[in-house]
């Protein structure tokens, strides 16, 4: 798991090769066996391969999504606020294992922020989201997670890297 976690990097740029339908349906299977608070499984999930959708959600931000119109595909990830009052959590666990099943099986991915991002002045990312894939008012937009075949290679992290000083024994400001 650790040589998983190390290896696992944001990608943004990838080939023009599809994804086939069973790697897409185990992206799924790992968002749905994601732990959630009181089994509540709070989430819903689109998945987006057509181009021109991936077009437009490149602009659904400010910044930090220009790249999605490069991707073969994203998984929209949301929420159903009354299933759990912790479902940005839950949500999140989800998205991330989707990351996760998605390095193991040789595709690259990357994590954009929808909840509390604006579109422009006048427009929230969720909004703009909502209005394009025609998502209910009541479901809230934690963010989308693109995926595909890297077409850009970074170095795994290593060991030195990691920031112990964040880590304390027993006691707040405790070390061992
Ligand atoms: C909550 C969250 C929000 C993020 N939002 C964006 C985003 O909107 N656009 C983007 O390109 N990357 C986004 N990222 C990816 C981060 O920039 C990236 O994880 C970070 O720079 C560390 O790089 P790494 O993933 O290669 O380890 C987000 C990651 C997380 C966890």
């Amino acid at each position: 798991m650790l040589k998983t976690l190390k290896e696992r990097r944001s990608i943004r740029k990838y080939a023009e090769k599809p994804i086939e339908k069973e790697k897409i349906e185990n992206l799924l299977k790992a968002a749905l066996l994601a732990p959630s608070s009181k089994k509540s499984q709070p989430w819903e999930f689109i998945v987006i391969d057509d181009k021109e959708i991936l077009s437009e959600l490149s602009r659904s931000k400010e910044k930090g999504a220009g790249f999605v119109k490069g991707a073969p595909a994203a998984i929209l990830v949301m929420a159903d606020p009354e299933k759990s009052d912790v479902w940005i959590e839950d949500t999140s666990i989800a998205a991330t294992l989707i990351q996760l099943q998605a390095h193991s099986m040789g595709l690259g991915s990357c994590w954009i922020q929808v909840r509390n991002r604006k579109c422009n002045e006048e427009l929230t990312a969720e909004q703009f989201i909502k209005n394009l894939l025609s998502i209910p008012d009541k479901i809230c937009v934690e963010a989308f997670i693109t995926v595909g075949y890297p077409d850009e290679s970074k170095r795994p992290y290593e060991e030195e890297e990691l920031n112990w000083n964040v880590v304390f024994s027993n006691q707040y400001g405790i070390k061992k």
